[in-house]
């Protein structure tokens, strides 16, 4: 076992399951990004460290001061443009070629999973590659290597503001969104939560629901979480080593 190898005997009795089709699922938070230099929101060097979210990510901070919230994205923005998926996204994007049925959900916005490769992503909290029109709702593809030069930006059709395609805290998660991830957590033969504190509702729900469910429940994460409990096994590992792991393993 090399340095990197993780022990994946909790989760092999599930792979004949897997490789006959039942559904894996995955829920992935910002410490899946966390190995492409993008900070997580809690711990160390977070985001929310010295900076309280109530005053960048509300809809209450962008009406009161909308240039102070757009710079707390396009410092994302930037951070994002020479970002590369790590070897936890290229593992997920692995697991969708050599298994039948995975579905990843992400909290993440930073669109690193589809750039490694994986397909129909369940993006809970939208994507900071996008901006929205505040008077018409008129989505656009906003690329991270694409500045806006003067903050914030306006819509070139109406002259309404822009704001990023997220979801902000107070707000609903979108609805076609969050009905496909409950369903994937339902039906999931295995469901692994990976990289994400799992204390942000309503996505820190899903790994319980599939707990309650039919699903064999494994946590990746390198500290506690409140999940853990409730789960099968929780690897306390980073998600790099523990998927690469699991794609060697499943490769064999
Ligand atoms: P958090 O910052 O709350 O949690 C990140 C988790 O990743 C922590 O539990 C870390 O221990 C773990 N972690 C760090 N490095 C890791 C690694 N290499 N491998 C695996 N795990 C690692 O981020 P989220 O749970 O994603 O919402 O946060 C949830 C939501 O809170 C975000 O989507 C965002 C935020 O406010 C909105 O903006 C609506």
């Amino acid at each position: 076992m090399t340095a990197q190898e993780v022990d994946l005997s909790p989760l092999r009795k599930h792979y004949e399951r897997l490789r006959a089709g039942g559904t894996l699922g995955v829920l992935t938070g910002a410490g899946v990004s966390a190995e492409s230099g993008l900070p997580t929101f809690r711990g160390a060097g977070g985001l929310w460290e010295g900076f309280r979210a109530e005053e960048l990510a509300t809809p209450t901070a962008f009406e009161k001061d909308p240039v102070k919230v757009w710079r707390f994205y396009e410092y994302r923005r930037v951070a994002l443009a020479s970002a590369r998926p790590n070897p936890a996204h290229v593992a997920l994007a692995a697991l969708q070629r050599i298994l039948p049925a995975v579905r990843i959900v992400t909290q993440n916005v930073d669109g690193l999973h589809q750039q490694a490769g994986s397909r129909d992503v369940v993006e809970l909290h939208g994507s900071i590659l996008r901006t929205r029109c505040v008077l018409e709702g008129t989505v656009r593809s906003a690329p991270a290597t694409a500045r806006f030069l003067d903050l914030p930006p306006y819509c070139p059709e109406c002259g309404g503001l822009l704001r990023p395609d997220v979801v902000w805290f107070g707000e609903m998660l979108p609805q076609k969104e969050w009905d496909e991830a409950e369903e994937i957590a339902q039906q999931a033969s295995v469901y692994i939560v990976a990289g994400t504190s799992s204390i942000v509702a309503p996505a820190s729900s899903l790994g319980i629901l599939a707990a309650r469910g039919r699903a064999a429940v494994f946590e990746i994460n390198p500290e506690e979480t409140p999940l853990a409990p409730l789960t099968d096994f929780a690897f306390r590992a980073s998600a790099s080593a523990v998927l690469s792991s699991l794609v060697r393993d499943l490769s064999a």
